[in-house]
């Protein structure tokens, strides 16, 4: 029996006071909708995300998910929600309901809930809360049947005490589904067809249905607004960290780490505190990353060590590198094993080959840097004249003294050496030692203005 998974996403979200739909907000820096999505993705390829009026914004954002978009014109409640994917469905299906803003939601969970589902016609999960507030609650009878679920708006007093709660997950058959949900009736505090009336329907039909408890009581958490946005970031990070401490990696703080994207970590990494890792990010055995790192969309390799302060974008780094502190590695970089990177140094667009040192205040662009070269304090490649980039090359063992300037295109040969503070123009032939810099003047009688006495206050 296939399964076909709908995601509950038409919701306005006002509540997140937004121009942006709720469900494109983000955690860990992917969209709300699209951590469900990939959550479902694991169990069905037949995946029915149910999207609202004015959602167009939704489903251009979330184009690359591949799912069927279901337009629900009119949000008259779950129940109408699901109602509006069913056409698509086969009748032998069943169908897992799930809403779109828990992002949290568990692999573990959905698999016993599905396990569950094989022997009975309704299944769902529940949760109890130490505050139920705002979920729909279970009303069991004495042996602990599921007899149908409440809504708090529906709710009386004492059924408000009721602290076991439907977290909106429910499966059930597509060919049950279609029977019950055009009998829903909207008489309720919300005018609405509520997809959990389908208990009540269910035990009327004499069917059956269970009920699987999760004790993680953060996967069931939904966005409504930036208040838990905010508190479903910090668990959802906490929930990666302690994946990669598990797998080996060291955290300082683990509340004091950000992964926004997609990462894979080797293992006795250390990261220090305030590390953010965004985009895809590679990172390999036994390196180190310093306090306040920014790494984006980069593949570093094993023993690389990575002071504080630096920042890292689309670049390569291999084995053995040292960079920072407070380095800027900018897109289009790759830096070769051993290579080193001192502090106030900027790499753009460069490639810098084996044992080669860029240690102090410079700036690297658009250029490709062989073995064993030193670059000196304070250097600049000149790649920019208003209009065009130029490229600069220093071949293989090149030493390059303090302050030079090296206008582009240029071209440095190996072995080469060039004298401090020269602004070389024309190209550097090999094994010389090159020098652009005017006679030194020395004046030995020269007096030094001195203020004088009505200039004093
Ligand atoms: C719903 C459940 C409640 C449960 C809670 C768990 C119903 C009637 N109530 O309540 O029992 O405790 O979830 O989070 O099902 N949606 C649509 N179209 C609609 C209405 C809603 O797509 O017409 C989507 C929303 O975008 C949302 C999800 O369905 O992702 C749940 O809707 P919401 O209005 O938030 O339901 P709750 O009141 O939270
Ligand atoms: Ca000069």
């Amino acid at each position: 029996m296939a399964l076909s998974i709908i995601i509950l996403a038409a919701g306005k979200g006002k509540r997140m006071k937004s121009k942006l739909p709720k469900t494109l907000h983000k955690i860990g820096g992917k969209p709300i909708l699209e951590h469900v999505y990939n959550t479902a993705k694991k169990l069905s390829d037949k995946i029915f995300i149910v999207y609202g009026h004015g959602g167009d914004q939704v489903k251009e954002e979330l184009e690359h998910l591949s799912a069927t978009w279901v337009m629900q014109e009119q949000l008259l409640g779950t129940g109408h929600a699901v109602m509006k994917a069913l056409p698509y469905i086969p009748d032998e299906d069943s169908v897992l309901v799930l809403v779109g803003d828990c992002p949290l939601i568990s692999e573990e969970t959905l698999h016993r809930l599905l396990k569950v589902a094989e022997m009975h016609d309704v299944s769902l999960v529940v949760a109890d809360l130490l505050d139920p507030t705002g979920f729909g609650r279970i009303l069991q009878d004495q042996t602990g049947r599921v007899i149908a679920i409440i809504e708090e708006r529906d709710a009386t007093t004492k059924q408000k005490q009721i602290t076991t709660v439907n977290t909106g997950l429910i499966t059930a058959s597509a060919k049950n589904l279609k029977t019950w949900l055009p009998a829903l009736k909207a008489e309720n505090a919300q005018e609405e067809y509520y997809l959990t009336d389908i208990i009540a329907l269910a035990n009327a039909d004499g069917l059956s249905v269970k009920a699987v408890r999760t004790e993680m009581a953060d996967e069931i958490l939904g966005v409504n607004d930036r208040i838990q946005l905010a508190k479903l970031e910090r668990l959802y990070q906490l929930k990666i960290a302690e994946q990669l401490l598990m797998q080996g990696v060291t955290i300082m703080d683990p509340a004091r780490f950000d992964c926004r994207g997609d990462i894979s970590i080797e293992k006795d990494v250390t990261l220090d505190i305030n590390t953010i890792l965004e985009g895809e990010v590679k990172i390999g055995e036994n390196s180190y990353i310093g306090a306040n790192c920014y790494i984006k969309d980069a593949v570093i390799g094993k023993d690389v060590y990575i002071k504080p302060n630096t920042i890292i974008d689309s670049a390569v780094i291999d084995d053995h590198c040292r960079i920072g502190p407070f380095a800027r590695i900018r897109p289009g970089t790759q830096l070769k094993s051993s290579v080193h990177i001192g502090n106030f140094v900027e790499i753009k667009k460069s490639s810098i080959d084996t044992d080669s040192k860029v240690n102090h205040l410079t700036y690297v662009g658009d250029t490709l840097i062989g073995k064993a070269v030193n670059v000196g304090a304070g250097t600049i490649t000149c790649n920019y004249d208003g209009v065009n980039k130029h490229q600069t090359i220093i071949e293989d063992n090149v030493f390059i003294g303090s302050g030079v300037e090296l206008v582009a295109p240029i071209k440095i040969e190996k072995d080469a050496t060039i004298g401090a503070g020269s602004t070389i123009t024309k190209k550097v032939p090999a094994g010389q030692l090159t020098l652009e810099r005017s006679d030194q003047v020395n004046i030995p009688d020269w007096k030094r203005p001195k203020k004088k006495a009505k200039d004093i206050k």
